[in-house]
């Protein structure tokens, strides 16, 4: 793919205020055509390592590589089992003030593509990951595992028809290393059906995420590196 098409990426716009694209095979613009001015702009693409041709042909339109993504996928199969965790309790939450509560959570991802781009300014990462905190999406849900009246970690997932995505895992630093994360995850396996699949990425830097998914039996179904191309306005 070297005559690259993108596609505005509605959720991050409105997330961060300016227009934001996402460059895609099925985008209706050319990316030239986006790229060309000298308003601010914030695009990101996603490629396979070895593309080596779009690779070589993003980067001299100004891209910079940021970090690579790993997707990892788990169908319903035997479940590795965990050791409980005393008076560890799970439900469901939707509820708009409970979510305030756990915003304070929003700046615990270290790793995370906006947080590692030191060239984008340096409250975007949080504030992505409180809008799908609290966004209003009908489909996203939060699980909760709760200590006594501690949040001791949560996940943010939307379910669809045949799949399950993991927005985010989180957990309370004074919790980790506990499996809180596993169990958190064991739940969510143990409400999959047959013929469904939960699907989460994390950066290939996030040692712990990538440790927790395999351990949890998620497989490695996909590694893209992923290229940010960010401008502010020019006066
Ligand atoms: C990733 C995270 C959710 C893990 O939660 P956790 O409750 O501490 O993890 P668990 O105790 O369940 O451990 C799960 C696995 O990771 C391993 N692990 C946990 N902490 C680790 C650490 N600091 N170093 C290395 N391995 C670690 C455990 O050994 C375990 O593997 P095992 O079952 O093979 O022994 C937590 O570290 C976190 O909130 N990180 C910040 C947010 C984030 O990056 N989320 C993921 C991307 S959305």
């Amino acid at each position: 793919m070297t005559n690259f098409c993108a596609t505005a990426d509605v959720w991050l716009s409105e997330c961060l205020d300016f227009p934001c694209f996402v460059v895609s095979e099925a985008g209706k613009e050319d990316l030239n055509q986006v790229l060309f001015g000298n308003n601010r702009l914030f695009v990101s693409c996603k490629l396979h390592e070895n593309d080596f041709q779009s690779i070589d042909a993003i980067e001299s339109m100004g891209f910079v590589e940021i970090n690579q993504q790993i997707t990892f996928s788990w169908k319903p199969d035997k479940l590795t089992p965990v050791k409980p965790v005393n008076d560890l309790e799970f439900r469901y939450s939707s509820s708009k003030e409970l979510r305030s509560s756990l915003v304070g959570f929003a700046d615990l991802f270290v790793t995370d593509r906006f947080r590692t781009d030191s060239r984008l300014p340096s409250d975007w990462s949080v504030r992505v990951k409180t809008n799908w905190i609290l966004s209003p999406d009908e489909n996203r849900q939060i699980l909760l595992a709760q200590i006594g009246k501690d949040i001791a970690g949560f996940i943010v997932l939307r379910k669809y028809v045949s799949r399950t995505i993991i927005d985010l895992i989180v957990v309370d630093p004074s919790y980790r290393g506990q499996k809180i994360g596993r169990q958190l995850l064991l739940h969510l396996q143990k409400s999959i059906k047959k013929n469904q699949v939960i699907i989460v990425g994390t950066q290939h830097d996030n040692h712990v995420a990538r440790k927790l998914y395999a351990s949890a039996g998620f497989r490695n179904v996909d590694t893209k590196k992923v290229y940010h191309f960010y401008r502010e306005r020019v006066l």
